[in-house]
C-alpha cells in the first residue's frame, strides 16, 4: 500500500495537474475598465453601478438594490436603515465571519450568539427562538458555505415574534430556495463582493431591501446621508431632495470600476454557480459512500446551491483531528493551503474582539453584554475544532475528474487513518494558494 503523501508517499494529484484558480476576468471586462478610466464618471451614482444594481437585484428577486463599500459596511447599513442601534439585542449565529458580529457592536446593538445546526452550519432555529427577549429586535441569517438557512421556518419565526430578518448572503450569490433568490426573504439583505467572493470586485458590498422607503434610507446612510436622490438626473428626477431631510451618516460608496468588473462577473455568474452546484452534488455522492465522512445537508427546497466553500465533515469514529486531515488532504492534492478548518466560533475568535474598542465602552452593562466568552457554541465549536473540512469555491470550477481526484485524496486518507494519527499536522493558511 503507498504511504500518505504527507508522509514522503506519492499524491493522489501530481503537481503538473494544476487547478483552477480565482477571481477571473476576460478581455472583455479590461475593455470595459479602460473605458471606464477614460470617462469622467468615476463614482457617485455613476451609471455602471446603477446597471450593475438593478441587474444583480433583479437576478436574486429582491424589489431594491443599491451598491456600498463592502459586506460588513452593507450589515451594518441594513441595521441602521432597520432603526437598530444600541442595547438592541441581535441574534447571529456564533459560526460566521466575525464581521456578521462586529457589524452589530459597530452600531452599539448586542449581538447574541446562537449556535447552528450540525448537519448544516447554518442557524439553529429552535435555539434562536429561545435566546428571545423583550430586547431583541432582529434575527440575522447567514448562509454559510454551500447550505442556506431554514427560510421557511425563519420568515415564520420573525413575524410571530415582530422581529426583524436582515439576511447576509456574503457566501450565496445565486442561490435559490423554493426558486426565489437569496437576498429576497429578509427586510434587508447584505452582499460582499471580497475578491474570495463567487461575485467579485476585489472588495465592494450590496445591499437588496423590499420598500422603497428602505431603500432611500440605505441610499442616504451609505452616501453621508445625503437624502435620495442627491443625482437626480440619473433617477429620472426633476430635482434633488433638499438637505434639511440629510441624517448623519458616512461615504460608504463604490466606485465605476468595481461596477464594471462586477457586470463582467454577473454575466458568468450564474453558470459558474450551476456548474459549482452540479460539481458539488457530484462529488457529495462519491464522499457519501466514504464510512467517517458525513457530507453537509442539502435542503429539500433548494432549487440552485451556491458555494462560497464547500464543506464535509468528519465523523468522530474516525478519531482524527480536522487540522491533520487538512493538511494530508491538501498533500494528496499537490494543492498548499486549500482544505482548511472552518471559522473559529464567534465566543473564541482571534478576530472578533468588541471588548478592544473604546467606541464600546458606552456602560459597564453594555460592555459585560458584549463579551463573547458569554455564549455557549458547543456545534459551531465542534465544526471548528474536530469535525469540519473546507476549501474555497475555485476546488468546485473544475471537471469531475478534479472531483475524482478529491474524493480518491479522502478515502486514501480514511484507508490509512491509523498511519495520519501518527503524523504532525502542518499549518494551513486561508487561500494563500489561491490567488497567486
Ligand atoms: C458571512 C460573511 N459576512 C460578511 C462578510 C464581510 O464582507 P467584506 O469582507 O466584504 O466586508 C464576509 C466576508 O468574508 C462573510 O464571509
Amino acid at each position: 500500500m503507498p504511504r500518505l503523501a504527507l508522509n514522503g508517499g506519492t499524491p493522489i494529484r501530481p503537481e503538473t495537474k494544476k487547478w483552477p484558480r480565482w477571481p477571473i476576468s476576460n478581455q472583455e471586462d479590461a475593455k470595459l475598465l479602460a473605458e471606464i478610466t477614460r470617462s469622467n464618471r468615476w463614482s457617485f451614482d455613476g451609471p455602471y453601478e446603477w446597471q450593475f444594481a438593478e441587474k444583480f437585484t433583479q437576478y436574486q428577486g429582491a424589489k431594491y438594490g443599491l451598491c456600498c463599500a463592502n459586506g460588513t459596511v452593507g450589515i451594518q447599513l441594513a441595521l441602521e436603515a432597520l432603526d437598530i442601534g444600541a442595547y438592541d439585542e441581535v441574534i447571529v449565529p456564533g459560526l460566521t465571519w466575525q464581521a456578521t458580529a462586529a457589524a452589530c457592536v459597530d452600531v452599539n446593538a448586542i449581538p447574541v450568539l446562537v449556535d447552528v445546526e450540525p448537519d448544516t452550519w447554518n442557524l439553529d432555529l429552535d435555539a434562536a427562538e429561545a435566546a428571545i427577549t423583550k430586547k431583541t429586535r432582529a434575527i440575522i441569517a447567514v448562509h454559510l458555505y454551500g447550505a442556506i438557512t431554514d427560510m421557511t421556518k425563519l420568515v415564520q419565526l420573525c413575524k410571530r415574534r415582530n422581529l426583524h430578518l436582515i439576511e447576509d448572503c456574503a457566501h450565496q450569490h445565486g442561490t435559490f430556495y423554493k426558486g426565489k433568490g437569496v437576498g429576497s426573504f429578509g427586510e434587508v439583505s447584505s452582499w460582499s463582493f471580497q475578491e474570495s467572493k463567487v461575485l467579485s470586485a476585489g472588495e465592494g458590498g450590496f445591499n437588496m431591501c423590499q420598500t422603497k422607503k428602505l431603500f432611500e434610507r440605505l441610499y442616504s446612510l451609505r452616501n453621508c446621508g445625503r437624502p435620495y436622490p442627491a443625482n437626480p438626473a440619473v433617477f429620472g428626477e426633476k430635482k434633488a431632495s433638499a438637505l434639511d431631510t440629510a441624517i448623519q451618516s458616512g461615504n460608504f460608496r463604490l466606485t465605476e470600476w468595481q461596477a464594471g468588473i462586477l457586470l463582467g462577473g454577473l454575466k458568468r455568474l450564474d453558470e459558474q454557480v450551476k456548474h459549482r452546484d452540479a460539481m458539488a452534488q457530484y462529488l457529495n455522492a462519491q464522499l457519501a459512500r466514504i464510512p467517517g465522512i458525513r457530507t453537509i445537508r442539502r435542503r429539500k427546497e433548494v432549487t440552485q446551491q451556491s458555494y462560497f466553500n464547500f464543506a464535509f465533515a468528519l465523523e468522530k469514529d474516525l478519531k482524527v483531528d480536522n487540522k491533520q486531515f487538512c493538511a494530508a488532504l491538501n498533500a494528496e492534492l499537490n494543492w498548499p493551503d486549500s482544505f482548511e478548518v472552518p471559522y473559529e466560533p464567534l465566543n473564541r475568535c482571534g478576530l472578533y474582539k468588541p471588548q478592544t474598542k473604546v467606541r464600546h465602552k458606552i456602560s459597564a452593562d453594555y460592555w459585560k453584554a458584549i463579551n463573547p466568552k458569554r455564549f455557549k457554541l458547543p456545534v459551531s465549536e465542534d465544526a471548528h475544532l474536530k469535525s469540519g473540512v473546507v476549501t474555497h469555491h475555485v476546488a468546485l470550477m473544475g471537471a469531475k475528474s478534479d472531483m475524482d481526484d478529491i474524493a480518491a485524496a479522502v478515502r486514501k486518507l480514511v484507508d490509512r487513518v491509523d498511519e495520519l494519527r501518527k503524523l504532525k499536522a502542518g499549518p494551513t493558511k486561508r487561500y494563500a494558494a489561491l490567488a497567486r
